[in-house]
């Protein structure tokens, strides 16, 4: 029997996952949905076959669903999910999983009292082919110790026009770089300082928004981490990572497009979009999520991986405003977190 998910916020990543499930990805069929925006939810709901269902908590707890996967606006994501796991179904939250390390703490808090992992958390790029090489690569020992890290992660132009705020470039958009970081790196090398340094604005950005922004951390083995973040590069959808180690540096690869020679130019494309880039990781992710659950044991992206990600986010924050390097505190890991 399919699996039968019910879906919270059918905006643009809703709809992309929605489309995976119905066209490429077995084993699963989207039952309900809900949105804020009812029009767009019975749209979706018409165009995957899914009952469209007003108020998301009756989502949560209806019969028709047996998981429930959640891509509302950031600050909804604590509330869904506490409520999907009290309800004993499993959840896929997008990232972050809560806009406040507070608010991951929570949703471990409901998740240890449930007994077992029941959630999942969007950081996608743990699926990603390239990244899932470079992992291997350094965990291989072929470039030694890693030692520094560069990466950037630069938007053509927020999706959709939608307002991004300086806090967001912290815990909407570099929290995945937070997260990879680690995975490539040693999940259990978990950071113990940030410091974010604002240069000079892009014209384009708006008034509510610094940006670019730079980031700068440490790890409890003495990594340094160093990432910029760019919502309005106007060029095109550009991320890159280079670890470098004591024996050479290991990149993730620039997809590869034809090579034009013209006119005094070597061009060759850039993907303008996240959907172009990270196609087939949201495919394999909610492969992976989809076989997980069936089999009852959650492997992916954790609670604790989205509360290390808001807590090193905040810190960003605190640094923005004070100008200060900030201390992270974690709390220690759970038992109940910790990979076998
Ligand atoms: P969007 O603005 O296109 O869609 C969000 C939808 O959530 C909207 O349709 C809105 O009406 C709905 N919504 C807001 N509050 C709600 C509520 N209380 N109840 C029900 N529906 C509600 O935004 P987008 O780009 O689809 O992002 C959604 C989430 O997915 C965000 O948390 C974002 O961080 C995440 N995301 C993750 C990506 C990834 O790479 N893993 C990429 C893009 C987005």
């Amino acid at each position: 029997m399919p699996l039968r998910i019910g879906f919270i916020g059918t905006g643009g990543m809703g709809q992309h996952h929605i489309e995976n499930i119905r066209s490429v990805i077995p084993g699963a069929q989207v039952t309900a949905v809900n949105d804020a925006d009812e029009s767009v939810a019975r749209a979706v709901a018409q165009s995957c076959g899914a009952r469209y269902i007003p108020d998301p908590y009756d989502l949560i707890r209806s019969d028709e669903v047996d998981a429930v996967m959640i891509a509302s606006w950031d600050p909804t994501h604590e509330g869904f999910s506490v409520a999907a796991i009290e309800e004993g179904k499993y959840v896929f939250c997008e990232k972050p999983l809560s806009d406040t390390p507070e608010g991951c703490l929570r949703i471990m808090e409901a998740e240890q009292k449930a007994g077992k992992r029941l959630l999942q958390v969007g950081f996608m790029r743990r699926f990603d082919a390239d990244y899932r090489e470079l992992r291997e690569v350094i965990a291989r020992g072929d470039i030694g110790i890693p030692l520094v890290v560069h990466a950037q992660h630069r938007n053509l132009a927020p999706a959709g026009g939608a307002k991004i705020t300086s806090d967001m470039s912290a815990t909407n958009a570099l929290v995945h770089e937070f997260d990879i970081t680690r995975f490539l790196i040693g999940d259990d090398d978990t950071y113990i300082s940030a410091q974010l340094v604002a240069p000079r604005s892009s014209r384009f950005c708006g008034d509510d928004l610094i940006d670019p922004q730079l980031v700068y951390l440490e790890t409890k083995n003495g990594v340094r981490v160093e990432l910029e973040i760019f919502w309005y590069c106007r060029y095109g959808y550009d991320i890159r990572c280079e670890v470098v180690g004591d024996l050479g540096t290991a990149s993730l690869p620039t997809p590869s497009h034809t090579v034009v020679r013209r006119d005094g130019l070597h061009a060759s494309k850039i993907v303008p979009t996240w959907q172009e880039r990270f196609g087939g990781a949201y495919v394999t992710e909610l492969r992976e999520w989809i076989a997980s659950v069936q089999e009852g044991v959650i492997t992916g992206p954790s609670a604790w991986d989205g509360y290390v990600a808001s807590a090193v986010a905040a810190a960003c924050r605190k640094s923005r405003l004070t100008g200060q390097i900030v201390p992270i505190e974690l709390i220690d890991c759970p038992a109940f977190y910790k990979k076998p």
